[in-house]
């Protein structure tokens, strides 16, 4: 499959987990990356697995940079498009999920989480739009969470992050469908991540588990690789996605049905 034959893409998030997996998808397809991560070493990483995949290294630029950071996203975005000669779509992955009592959330907590995970969101978004406008078929793919529609108790900040990337990506959707934008949310849970696996997402010590009891495994398949996520978001930025947008798509194993 050459889904992405000539087109360029920006991609956050993208020196770990599903962000890594969508740049090699999306390498693997024929198109141009331009990646984000405020990892560097994330990001060497996916430039080492772009080289072993053995196609497409020649095709990815990398690029440190702090979603939240707006001079930075204002700069960082304007390099990409020129480099990349325009812009097909964008893949905001990058996130961070942090866990505590709400009654104990500091407001510097609230702030960092909704700073890099919503406002990181906006800052690209609203400097990719106007190349995403002019390549008259530009896609944005946001990254929600089931957290955002099934309570997940500790994570307040990261729902309400995700809540409202989902409105976020609504409103792109209407607002400029008529110049030929699409936007779509994915919701992935359960997938494997350095958030779910390494470091995890540090629930308070004394968290009640019989509250994730109802997010069990309803299908009993555990984890799944981020490459499950990468392969969805790459058919919603690709033209066979060309219906599918101001919707948000659930990729979690039917954990949250
Ligand atoms: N893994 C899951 O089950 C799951 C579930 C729901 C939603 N998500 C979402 O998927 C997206 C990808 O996460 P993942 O699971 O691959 O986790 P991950 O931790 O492996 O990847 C997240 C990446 O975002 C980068 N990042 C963090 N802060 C940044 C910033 N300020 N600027 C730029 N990059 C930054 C990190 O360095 C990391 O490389 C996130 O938005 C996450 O909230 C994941």
């Amino acid at each position: 499959m050459n889904r992405f034959e000539g087109r360029r893409v920006i991609i956050t998030g993208a020196g770990s987990g599903i962000g890594q997996a969508t740049v090699l998808r999306i390498l693997a397809e024929g198109g141009r990356v331009a990646a984000f991560d405020v990892n560097a070493e994330g990001l060497a990483a996916t430039a080492g697995l772009a080289a072993g995949q053995g196609t497409g290294q020649d095709r990815l630029t990398t690029a440190v940079l702090d979603v939240s950071d707006e001079s930075a996203v204002r700069e960082g975005v304007a390099a990409a498009v020129a480099d990349l000669g325009g812009l097909d779509a964008l893949v905001n992955a990058a996130g961070i999920l942090r866990s505590a009592h709400t009654h104990e959330t500091t407001l510097e907590f609230w702030n960092t989480v909704l700073a890099v995970n919503l406002t990181g969101t906006f800052l690209v978004t609203r400097e990719a739009l106007p190349a995403l406008l002019e390549s008259g078929h530009g896609v944005v793919v946001n990254f929600s969470s089931t957290s955002a529609s099934f309570a997940h108790p500790y994570m307040a900040a990261y729902a309400a992050s995700k809540g409202g990337i989902q409105s976020f990506t609504h409103v792109l959707a209407s607002e400029y469908a008529k110049q030929g934008l699409r936007a779509v949310s994915v919701a992935p849970g359960s997938i494997s991540s350095g958030m779910t696996t390494g470091r995890g997402p540090g629930l308070p010590e004394d968290a009640d588990m019989s509250l994730f009891v109802k997010l069990a495994p309803a299908i009993g398949q555990g984890f799944a690789g981020p490459e499950t996520v990468a392969g969805v978001v790459a058919m919603l930025a690709s033209d066979d996605g060309a219906f599918v947008t101001g919707t948000e798509l659930r990729i979690d194993g039917g954990t949250h049905m």
